[in-house]
This record gives C-alpha cells, sequence and structure tokens, in this order.
C-alpha cells in the first residue's frame, strides 16, 4: 500500500493540466454496451475506476484496449454476458451504471448490488424506479439485482427522492430509453455536466435526445445505435481541488483544460473566501489569493450549485480561514470522514448532523493521517500542503481512484510530496 508524505509551506507555481473527467468517462464506457461497431473515446483518465469500468466490459463481452495515444477503443464482441460480478462492483459504485445498458441491448442483466459506502448510505432506488417505469422486472437474488426486459417501452419519469435526482440514476434511464419504444421523459432529471457528455456521446452515437443539459430529457427511442468518437469532458472536481491547492497555499498558478462555466458553483464560493479566478483563456484560467482567507457558509447542491465532492477541500481551506464557517452537507449528510483527520492536523471542526462548524486556526501541523475515500483523501493532501512539518497520509489507494497522477502534477507545482511503500 502506497502513502504520500506532503511537507508543507511550499509556494506553487506554473501550470497544471486537468484530466479527463471520471464521473463522465465511467457512464460513458458502460454505454459502449449499446453501440453496434467501435467507439473510441479519448481523454479518459488513466485511474483505478477506470480500469474496473473496463474489467467488467471485459466480463460483459466487450473487447476494450488503451491504445498507446491514452484513447480507449471499445467494440462489443460477445453479447450472451450479462454479469457485473461483485469482485469488481464492490471496489466502485459507479459499476451500477451498465444495469441500463444491459437492458437496453441484451434484454438481462445481472449486476452485484455495490453494498456499503463510507460517504453514507447510497440507495438505488431511483434507478429502479426509472428501470421498472421503462418495463423491466427487476428483483434482488443472493446479492445481485437481476433484470429482465423483453420490451422497454417510453414513459412519463419523474425521478425524485428524498435528495432531489440522482446523477447515475439519470445516466442508467437515460441509456436505457435510448433503444426503448417510443418517447421517454425524465422529468427532474440530474442536469451535472457529466450527464450532459454522456447524453451528447448517446447523440453522436444516434441517440435521439432533446433538453441536453436541463430537467427535463426527453428521448425518443431509436432501434439501434452506432460506435462513435468522443473526447470527454474536462473534470471539474480536479479543476476545483487545484484551485483550492491555489487558495491554500496562496499561490499563482494557471489551470489548463478547464471549464470555468461546469464550475460556477465553486468559484462563487472560492471568490468569497478570497482567491482571483481570472480566465486567461478558451479552457485556461489563472488562479491567485492576495488576501488572508475568510470564512464562508456553503450548502452542497445539485449542479450548478456547491458540489458535494469539492466539499472536504474547501473545508481544509475553510480551516485556515480568519474567522468562523459553516458547511451544510445536504446531498450526503454523512460526508466527514475528513473531520476528524484534519482535527489531527490541528483544524478546530466540530460536527452536528449534517453540519460542521469550522473555527478558522493560524495553522496546521503535520502528523500521520488515514485517507478514508476519494474526496477526503484529495481534502488530506491540500492540508498537508499549508501545515507546517510533514504529514503522512496512508491509505492513498483511495485518491488513485480518482486523481491522475495527483503527486507528480503537485510536484510539477513546486509542492513537497513523494510517493512511498508503506512497509
Ligand atoms: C454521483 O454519484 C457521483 N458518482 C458521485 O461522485 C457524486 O458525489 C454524486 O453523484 C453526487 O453529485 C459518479 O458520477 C460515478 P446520486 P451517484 O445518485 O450518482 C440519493 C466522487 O467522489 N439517492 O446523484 O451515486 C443519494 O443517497 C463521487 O467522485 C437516492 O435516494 O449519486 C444521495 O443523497 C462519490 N436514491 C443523492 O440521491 C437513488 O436511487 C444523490 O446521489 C439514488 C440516489
Amino acid at each position: 500500500m502506497d502513502k504520500f508524505l506532503v511537507t508543507g509551506g511550499q509556494k506553487l507555481s506554473g501550470e497544471v493540466t486537468i484530466s479527463g473527467s471520471k464521473n463522465a468517462a465511467l457512464p460513458i464506457l458502460a454505454a459502449t454496451i449499446l453501440a453496434e461497431g467501435k467507439n473510441v473515446i479519448k481523454s479518459v483518465p488513466d485511474l483505478r475506476d477506470v480500469t474496473t469500468m473496463m474489467q467488467i466490459l471485459r466480463e460483459l463481452g466487450v473487447k476494450v484496449t488503451r491504445q498507446s495515444n491514452g484513447d480507449i477503443e471499445t467494440e462489443v464482441q460477445d453479447e450472451s454476458k450479462s454479469t457485473a460480478p461483485y469482485e469488481l462492483v464492490k471496489t466502485m459504485r459507479a459499476s451500477i451504471c451498465v444495469l441500463g445498458p444491459l437492458l437496453a441491448k441484451r434484454k438481462t442483466a445481472r449486476v452485484s448490488l455495490p453494498g456499503g459506502c463510507v460517504i453514507g448510505v447510497r440507495p438505488i432506488d431511483l434507478h429502479r424506479k426509472g428501470l421498472t417505469a421503462l418495463g423491466a422486472e427487476l428483483a434482488e437474488e443472493h446479492g445481485y439485482i437481476v433484470g429482465k426486459a423483453a420490451k422497454l417501452t417510453g414513459r412519463e419519469i419523474f425521478l425524485g427522492g428524498a435528495f432531489g435526482s440522482s446523477v447515475t440514476g439519470t445516466t442508467n434511464i437515460l441509456m436505457a430509453a435510448t433503444l426503448a419504444e417510443g418517447q421517454t421523459i425524465i422529468e427532474n432529471a440530474a442536469c451535472e455536466p457529466e450527464v450532459q457528455d454522456l447524453a451528447n456521446f448517446l447523440a453522436k452515437m444516434g441517440a435521439k435526445i432533446n433538453g441536453i443539459g436541463t430537467h427535463r430529457l426527453i428521448i425518443d427511442g431509436v432501434k439501434s445505435l452506432k460506435g462513435t468518437t468522443h473526447t470527454v469532458i474536462p473534470d471539474r472536481i480536479e479543476a476545483g481541488t487545484f484551485i483550492m491547492a491555489s487558495a491554500i497555499t496562496g499561490s499563482q498558478i494557471t489551470i489548463k483544460n478547464c471549464r470555468l462555466e461546469h464550475l460556477s458553483g465553486v468559484i462563487d464560493k472560492t471568490k468569497e473566501v478570497g482567491v482571483s479566478i481570472v480566465k486567461t483563456g478558451e479552457h485556461t484560467c489563472q488562479i491567485y489569493r492576495t488576501q488572508d482567507l475568510k470564512p464562508v457558509d456553503i450548502s452542497t447542491l445539485p449542479y450548478p450549485g456547491f458540489p458535494t465532492d469539492m466539499q472536504a477541500q474547501l473545508m481544509a481551506v475553510l480551516s485556515l480561514a480568519n474567522g468562523i464557517s459553516v458547511v451544510t452537507e445536504k446531498i450526503y449528510p454523512d460526508r466527514f470522514m475528513h473531520v476528524a483527520e484534519l482535527n489531527r492536523l490541528g483544524a478546530h471542526i466540530r460536527k452536528e448532523g449534517p453540519y460542521a462548524i469550522i473555527s478558522g486556526v493560524k495553522k496546521l501541523s503535520g502528523a500521520p493521517v488515514m485517507a478514508s475515500d476519494l474526496r477526503a483523501s484529495a481534502a488530506l493532501v491540500l492540508a498537508g500542503l499549508a501545515a507546517e512539518g510533514t504529514t503522512e497520509i496512508q491509505r492513498v489507494y483511495h485518491i488513485d481512484r480518482g486523481y491522475e497522477q495527483i503527486e507528480k502534477k503537485l510536484k510539477k507545482l513546486g509542492a513537497d510530496i513523494k510517493r512511498v511503500k508503506d512497509v
């Protein structure tokens, strides 16, 4: 198992290039199950979760190869397979994204139920509700969701649960609806950029989708979809994490391959904290801070609000702000695993239900800490960049799930960070 050693206090400078979006690439790869012929997917980050999805596709009879230029090529070779096994699904919840495409294209699916998750309860009732409405018969057997869909028929579906819509739920229903007979309307669809990217990919494959980017997706089913070429959007959460790296270290950096229009909720709050973000090119921006960090109150919300996937990283920054901040987690009320670890570094954060109250401190001090999930790990790296002394972050396999070579990118910016084998 690897760990990171981060010695804080270095100013960052220079440029960082953002990779393709993990959460866009995963459903796009799953969608290739729907296609006749070859797909070429560009800008797919080289991450553990992507490797897991590639393995799942291979289990499902899809030939998947990573070319020397980084492109991923896929082509369905054997449609008789329909099982996504527990051994793979347990490591990545996004595996559930193969359910919709399997039902639509192969009329049958057997996908392991994902199981526990450190960021809180993550049900799949909305996925089931939508797919059932289209005509799939779903049952749970021996830890698997087993589905049959002799015929899928377009319907009007309201995708609402206790916490609003669902990102991967929307993608599953959208993918299934592309091959259903007639028209499907998904009301209250999630409209995250990753959902939009999937919809654009499906449209290139020949799907008929209206309302992309809105909460109302209208899909007119077609008989078949064909392989295509697509470039995945830049990862807005990776870009946001580098914005926070600039904020916490008070450094000026340039971020390339970044779609600022996907980051409006993050930019709004980061400016309040005292950080300047200046667009310098079509997909390039400059980040700098010339004043003390100011406290802010935020709530995580569906897009375009402040994303839950940036909550931990902002909290690391706020732990050094000049005053008290309140963070309300509205998507995953238990997503606060990083609080205890940030406190080990000297932060003053109190968790009260879905709220965290952060009393800014003057300095953090390096210590051994444990990464618990992807974004919590990123928050610990950020805190380490600003802490006095060395922060040892164990279990960095969590961060490898979603950040492509984060230590190399930070090192290039001047950070003192090393990956070492934990013996
Ligand atoms: C996606 O997860 C992302 N994963 C998550 O990214 C992200 O945190 C989340 O959306 C919210 O933005 C991928 O895209 C692969 P949801 P997803 O279904 O789709 C409730 C990361 O760090 N809900 O939109 O699983 C649920 O409990 C990760 O990269 C139901 O009630 O999230 C939550 O409160 C982690 N019933 C809310 O909806 C359902 O059937 C939003 O969850 C489904 C969800």
